[in-house]
């Protein structure tokens, strides 16, 4: 089912919004109008992440520093990805897919 969110930019280009939606801990980033979505949770011991510095549309985990590009969820320092969720843009408003 797809659920509104937002609006776009209410998503910050340079850091990530933290969302709760049916009980799900997410975090959104943009770059332009290119939303990603996200589980809030590292690949390494599922700590959120939402507190981690962001940089060069990069977020690194504040637990054990685990790095991952926030266009594709692609972590730097594992072969692993961010669980991540379909994002669909309709005029200004920013809507998630979950199961
Ligand atoms: S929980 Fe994120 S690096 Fe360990």
């Amino acid at each position: 089912m797809w659920v509104e969110i937002t609006a776009l930019n209410q998503i910050p280009e340079s850091d990530i919004l933290k969302v709760k939606v049916e009980g799900i801990s997410l975090i959104l980033n943009r770059q332009g109008t290119n939303v990603t979505c996200y589980r809030n949770a590292c690949t390494h011991l599922e700590y959120p992440i939402d507190m981690g510095k962001v940089s060069d549309g990069i977020i690194t985990c504040p637990f054990h520093k685990f790095r991952y590009k926030l266009d594709t969820g692609k972590c730097l320092n594992s072969p692993d990805f961010l669980e991540s969720y379909p994002v669909k843009i309709e005029g200004d408003r920013v809507f998630v897919e979950i199961d």
